[in-house]
């Protein structure tokens, strides 16, 4: 019999226990004993909720309790999760998360003190939800170099971006239905700036150099400035607009970012609709392999929390070894990274505006929308982000062109 804990009872704490609940016999097979919740930490009451019985306010009952092997952490946020996965694991108490926040920020220190204590840390839940990536990268993709990870890795913003481009539906009311959707963070800021998913390629890129690469150092834009005609300029390219995680492993180089891109009907990324989240491999041998599934919401979540505690109560006094180490890795300056993009641009002389671009962007494409005025767009050709940039400082002094509407970076 393993013995757990339950640290927070909201979407993902109450999933947990749905789904321990509900495929009780599937999960106990599997793990090859009976699993006891014997707690839940919350600091609300459950009245009415059988849950109540077991609720505890004070986490010392659980860190004192030599029956607890297991602790499951999915309160969110660092504070005070950090510290109470931090003291669960020095008393020898293995720990299975969500928390992406606490991954990205301290997870290769909860590792090594894991490793200490021959108990396990586990994570899986903390990128795109319910899809199995973080074992695949850890267990399973152990005999290839990585030489990119390109993710879809936030459901919220992904919905958002599927309404907005499928329904026009505006994107103040799509992020509402996204958060009564339990998609959003509390602090929905944190999806739709491109912050967890951020944390999300941090944590993935880390897996891949087995080092800590800092989420501070990733270069991060949300999708707050994509709008409509955005996203008719997309489909005249034949794509669609995508808030993309990367990261790209490359002669001893390594670069990250995230940002919304263009992404061409012919990557399969570009079929990734509603919450739905995909992480697009790339190993030198394997090639191209895509996991896909349902990045957020309470079930999907739980059920990759789960799958840790069938895993962290199978190997009991067993490190799993998961290589990621404390030591920094240095990632390169995004100005450095080679990118082409597309650009909206505002003009008072389309003719003068045209040549300049024409000139400056050795493009002979033009795109224009019957749905804007006064604005055409065009692709950039593929250079440094600091040359492009460059270029297009110069074009906003150009005569004929009143401003830059709006740059998106292209995918591939
Ligand atoms: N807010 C996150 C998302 C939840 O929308 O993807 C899952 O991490």
């Amino acid at each position: 019999m393993a013995v757990i804990a339950i640290l927070g009872y909201g979407t993902v704490g109450s999933g947990v226990a749905e789904v321990m609940r509900s495929n009780k016999d599937i999960i106990e097979s599997k793990a090859e004993q009976p699993i006891d919740i014997k707690y839940v930490l919350d600091l609300r009451d459950f009245p009415g909720d059988p849950v109540q019985d077991i609720i505890t306010h004070n986490y010392d009952d659980i860190l004192n309790d030599g029956e607890v092997e297991l602790v499951v952490e999915v309160m969110g946020g660092t504070n005070p999760a950090y510290s109470f996965v931090k003291s669960a694991l020095l008393s020898g108490k293995s720990v299975c998360t969500s928390n992406k926040e606490l991954v990205a920020a301290h997870g290769a220190e909860l590792m090594r003190i894991a490793r200490e204590k021959n108990v396990n840390f586990l994570f899986e839940a903390s990128v795109g939800g319910g899809i199995p990536i973080i074992r695949p990268i850890n267990r399973s993709i152990t005999s290839d170099r990585i030489e990119a990870i390109t993710g879809i890795l936030n459901g919220t913003t992904n919905y958002m971006l599927t309404k907005m481009e499928t329904e026009g539906i505006d994107y103040d009311q799509v992020l509402k239905d996204a958060q009564e959707k339990g998609y959003a963070e509390r602090n929905p800021a944190a999806d739709v700036e491109g912050h967890d998913a951020c944390r999300k390629i941090a944590i993935l890129a880390s897996l891949a150099t087995e080092k800590t690469v800092n989420y501070e150092d990733i270069y991060t834009e949300g999708i707050t400035n994509i709008t409509t005609i955005d996203m008719l300029y997309a489909a005249k390219l034949g794509g669609t607009i995508k808030l993309l995680g990367k990261a790209g492993f490359e002669d001893g180089r390594v670069w990250a970012r995230v940002s919304p891109a263009l992404v061409k009907n012919d990557n399969p990324l570009s079929m990734v609709s509603d919450v739905f989240n995909a992480i697009l491999l790339k190993g030198n041998m394997l090639g191209d392999v895509m996991f896909y599934g349902r990045g957020a919401g309470k079930l999907p979540t739980a059920s990759a929390v789960v799958s840790d505690i069938v895993d962290a109560v199978r190997h009991k006094n067993i490190n799993l070894g998961i290589k990621w180490s404390e030591e920094k890795q240095e990632i390169m300056d995004i100005d450095d990274v080679n990118v082409s993009k597309l650009v909206r641009v505002e003009y008072s002389d389309k003719d003068m505006a045209v040549s300049f671009v024409k000139k400056l962007f050795k493009t002979e494409d033009i795109l224009e929308t019957e749905e804007a005025y006064d604005e055409f767009a065009f692709v950039t050709d593929r250079a440094k982000e600091s040359n492009i940039n460059a270029r297009l400082e110069e074009l906003l002094n150009c005569d004929g062109i009143n401003g830059i509407l709006n740059t998106i970076r292209m995918e591939g």
